[in-house]
């Protein structure tokens, strides 16, 4: 069969490495891809916004399933338009991408279905955010309701901090359109982690759980990224909380938007808050998680085609998943000043020398090739990714194939796995 895989960035070069493996597909094709994707699947030029052009693609070339990586496509109704042409695709229409595209409207969701999430307020005036955040204090997090690239959420030590946050998003429009409205959300503490599920609106298969890493200083510091690293298992996720996930969050969702008429087909990703009280929701995406799937698809031990048919022909009862046993570690070099403004085109060395290390595999997300060298391209530009019997032994072999790759300005945090290992039971 002929598979598409749509989108440029670390997941997608994950996601095809994966599929590239699997008996079922001998045609793969990634638009617009990178670099890294060209070994395993012809690129084609054609940007992931560009819906008509690629659904004309996918008609002309037969293409038997497309996946879709990033949300913007989604939220933009490619798999509705991918549908009404008779296309097979695999992610959920614009109305049920709602649920990652506003946050606003995720948390009327979640309220209305009572699913844990943080108390929540929803504002479209700058003046009454600000007059909210000085009567409930600090520390308090705002939100852009729209989409921003994993980077409209602040999190505030101070009502200072916060009213600041509500200007840079309303007034000076940090984040776009995105900053029409705010919602400003109590603080929870307790720690991370990703679940994501397959669903095809009946059945839910959720994946092995994982732990992103957002703010691009080690220790968690500084702003927030669309993420620095990720790790899988997450230790915080045991046997025991992955039933209350399924129960009290993935099941109760899935529910909710068929109550909606927004039946959700494709990838949930639950970023979740687990504290002594057990999992609240922090954000719903779409998709796959960036860079959660890239060690996620290194421990799937089945092919992941099946899995992807079975979602998108709403029989998902019929497929199964297995897991490697091992641990993995994906840690992310980006370019100097992310994420903030930085340069690009700086010539990356080292690839092929980490590349073969054993259990190792980098992955491409902002990277471009120029005259015959492989350049920096993004702010996230590689996640070297390494399996390892245990986190501690993944992490030694990720950070041991960083030390071979080099590129000007490069930057990534040194401490992705430790919140793992610090809990003694990795
Ligand atoms: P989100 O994109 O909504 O997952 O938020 C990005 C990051 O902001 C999360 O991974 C958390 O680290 C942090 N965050 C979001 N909401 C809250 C909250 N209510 N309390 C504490 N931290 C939060
Ligand atoms: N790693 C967070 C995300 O994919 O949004």
């Amino acid at each position: 069969m002929k598979v598409l895989v749509i989108g440029s960035g670390g997941r997608e070069h994950a996601l095809v490495w994966k599929i590239a493996q699997s008996k079922a597909v001998d045609k793969l094709y990634c638009a617009p891809g990178n670099p890294g994707m060209a070994e395993h699947a012809e690129l084609v030029q054609i940007g992931s916004d560009d819906l008509s052009k690629l659904r004309n693609f996918a008609k002309e070339n037969k293409v038997d399933l497309t996946l879709v990586g990033p949300e913007d496509p989604l939220a933009h109704g490619i798999v509705d338009e991918f549908r009404r042409s008779g296309l097979k695709v695999f992610g959920p229409t614009a109305k049920a991408a709602e649920l990652e595209g506003s946050k606003v409207f995720c948390k009327q969701i979640l309220h209305k279905h009572a699913v844990p999430t943080a108390a929540f307020r929803v504002f479209d005036r700058a003046g009454r955010a600000k007059e909210y955040i000085k009567s409930v204090g600090a520390p308090i997090v705002v939100k852009a309701d729209g989409l921003a690239k994993g980077k409209g959420v602040i999190v505030c030590a101070t009502e200072e901090e916060a009213c600041d946050a509500v200007d840079l998003i309303m007034k000076k429009k940090e984040f776009g359109d995105a900053g029409d409205r705010v919602l400003v959300e109590q603080c929870l503490v307790g720690e991370e982690a990703s679940v994501l599920a397959f669903t095809d609106g009946k059945t839910i298969m959720p994946m092995e759980s994982a732990q992103d890493h957002k703010p691009i200083f080690d220790g968690d510091k500084g702003p927030n990224t669309g993420g620095m690293g990720a790790y899988s298992p997450a230790p915080v996720v045991t046997d025991k909380l992955s039933r209350i996930v399924e129960e009290k969050i993935l099941v109760p969702t899935v529910h909710a938007m068929n109550r909606e008429e927004r039946p959700y087909l494709g990838v949930l990703y639950a970023g979740l808050m687990i504290d002594e009280n057990g999992p609240q929701v922090l954000e719903f995406n779409v998709r796959f998680g960036d860079p959660e799937t890239q060690p996620i698809v290194m421990r799937m031990k089945s092919d992941l085609v099946p899995v992807l048919m079975a979602t998108a022909e709403g029989r998902l009862e019929e497929a199964e998943l297995e897991w490697h046993p091992q641990a993995a570690v994906c840690v992310v070099m980006a370019s100097g000043g992310y994420p903030g403004s930085y340069e690009k085109g700086k010539e990356i060395t080292g690839l092929d020398e980490a590349n073969a290390m054993e259990d190792v595999v980098v992955f491409h997300a902002g990277t471009a090739r120029k005259d015959g060298k492989i350049v920096t391209n993004g702010g996230r530009v590689l996640g070297v990714t390494a399996l390892g019997d245990g986190i501690a032994a993944a992490q030694a072999r990720a950070y041991e194939a960083v030390k071979k790759i080099h590129f000007e300005g490069a930057q990534y945090r040194t401490d992705i796995g430790a919140k793992a290992l610090n809990r003694g039971d990795a």
